[in-house]
């Protein structure tokens, strides 16, 4: 395999769409925020060491933010609703934070009587701090080991530690205050209010609003600076922002991935993904080894098996636009929570998208991965065709782990009722046998038999299958095979009448679904 050199900015673009989705912001809104925080950097004349440091925290602050959210939506319930209203407030001002809190609370006990609102709210409002600072804190510290596992330096680390702090040091966890907190802390703050309140209010009214914040949750002389070039900095940031706009402005030397530090970087976004809620800890890990091992075990191409690795780390992130609370539901899913659900694979690809060259194999794969060969999966409803061998692969994988893993709404499966699960799936036609045996053996299931996989199917006939399906003659199958072309027009029939096909392009057509007409893929 070719050594690869990806632009590490594309990596923390994928994470600002996934933390932009998880916060509640707009698309774009961390990318928005970096235009702006690097325009106010030129303007602010900063050096280039400091000006890196801004373009990381604008692109990367919140992607700590994903760490116990089980506790957040415990506690708050739909914690994306509660991050949305929280983007317009100023946090220091009491007044403003309980009416979210509150509002919250109400939400989250819809249907309770006045008395037990009333309850709710009193002890909601008093273990606040209880509940809200060592989440916060948790915030930080995974933030700045995050950072750190995808290769950045102290300098740019530190300021994720600090995301939450003021200027006047009413911020959290820490309280600290004026120049303690970081300058890029301090400018990425101010820039990342300015986008979230032009979008909610206005330009004008956004102004006014940061103008009153000087002092407080901002220092003085970053607002004056800001103030008097408000127009020039935001002209234009109403709208989407490209890859290319962010990798040029990420200050010189550009950062590099070799093949090895892309695997932590993928390994990286699996953990943050992972470390939403209790269940899913180390799932995305446990695919991804699973899916690794059955694409060696099937032959297929390094290539293609270092994209199912890297998509099973990653597949994922778009659950990351759906609130915990749904997820963590023991009770059915409303119409419109399963939708969102089940958008999931398309918000990954989206968050994969700025991935260039190989990373858009792995965008694709991440798309797919709750596709089913008979159409019944999502969220495009692709069948057989468009499914390739490493697709069904990471299908497999992701079927085989989930159900061995407890959700609020089942207990965990064992391996062999998860096993038999997956072979159910097979017979009815919505996931490759040989993908699933490939699984299955390398969790350590039996093998069956391929007979018993492939409609009853001999290897003989399988063989004579793969021939015919890849365009040879029965007399050129008969040839390959060294058997008599009466034989191999035997074989023919007797395996149409078991596949239930009368023509050698719906015997194709079956093949191709199971994957039997790929490269290196073997029925036996
Ligand atoms: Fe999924």
């Amino acid at each position: 395999m070719a050594e690869l050199s990806v632009r590490r900015a594309d990596f923390l673009m994928a994470l600002a769409y996934a933390t932009d989705l998880a916060t509640g912001h707009p698309r774009d809104f961390a990318l928005r925020s970096c235009v702006l925080a690097m325009r106010f950097a030129e303007v602010a004349c900063l050096d280039e060491l400091t000006s890196r440091a801004v373009y990381h925290q604008a692109l990367l602050r919140f992607i700590g933010c994903n760490a116990d959210t089980h506790l957040l939506a415990a506690a708050w319930g739909d914690e994306i609703t509660l991050r949305r209203e929280l983007h317009h407030i100023d946090m220091g001002n009491r007044a403003e934070f309980v009416e979210i809190f509150v509002r919250a609370i109400t939400r989250k006990f819809a249907g309770a009587s006045p008395e037990e609102l009333a309850e709710a709210v009193k002890g909601g409002l008093a273990e606040a701090p209880q509940v809200n600072i060592p989440i916060l804190s948790g915030h930080c510290e995974v933030a700045q080991r995050i950072a750190e596992r995808i290769g950045l330096p102290e300098e740019i680390r530190e300021n994720l530690g600090q995301i939450y702090e003021r200027w006047d040091g009413k911020g959290l966890p820490r309280g600290l205050s004026g120049n303690a907190v970081k300058f890029p802390v301090r400018l990425v703050t101010l820039a990342q209010d300015a986008i979230a309140l032009t979008d909610h209010h206005g330009f004008e009214t956004m102004k006014a609003m940061i103008a009153k914040r000087a002092g407080g949750g901002y220092e003085p002389e970053l607002v004056d600076l800001f103030l008097t070039h408000a127009e020039k900095l935001l002209a234009g940031l109403d709208g989407p922002v490209d890859r290319e706009t962010i990798l040029a402005l990420e200050p010189a030397p550009h950062s590099m991935l070799d093949e090895e530090a892309c695997d932590e970087a993928y390994l990286a976004i699996a953990d943050m993904i992972d470390m939403r809620m209790p269940f899913t800890f180390g799932h995305s890990r446990a695919v991804a080894s699973l899916a690794h091992a059955a694409g060696k075990h099937l032959g297929l191409p390094a290539s293609d098996i270092r994209d199912v690795r890297r998509a099973a780390y990653t597949h994922d992130i778009g659950e990351l636009a759906v609130p915990v609370s749904t997820w963590m539901r023991a009770g059915p899913l409303t119409e419109r929570e399963t939708d969102a659900a089940r958008l999931h694979p398309y918000h990954g690809e989206r968050a994969l998208a700025s991935l260039g060259g190989d990373g858009k194999a792995v965008a694709a794969l991440v798309q797919r991965h709750h596709e089913r060969l008979d159409g019944s999966g999502y969220h495009r409803n692709s069948r057989g065709p468009d499914l390739s061998p490493a697709a069904r692969v990471l299908a497999a994988a992701e079927a085989f782990q989930t159900a061995r893993e407890a959700r609020p709404y089942r207990p965990a499966m064992s391996d062999v009722a998860a096993a038999a699960k997956l072979r159910s799936a097979v017979r009815e036609g919505r996931l490759c046998p040989d993908a699933v045996e490939a699984v299955l053996t390398c969790a350590g299931q039996p093998a069956r038999r391929s007979a018993e996989r492939l409609a009853g199917l001999t290897p003989r006939e399988i063989e004579v299958l793969r021939l015919i399906a890849a365009g040879d003659t029965a007399k050129e199958a008969a040839r390959k095979l060294d058997i008599s072309p009466k034989t191999a027009d035997n074989h023919i029939q007797s395996l149409y009448s078991k596949i239930g096909v009368t023509t050698r392009a719906g015997a194709a057509l079956y093949a191709l679904e199971r994957g039997l007409v790929q490269q290196g893929i073997s029925a036996a």
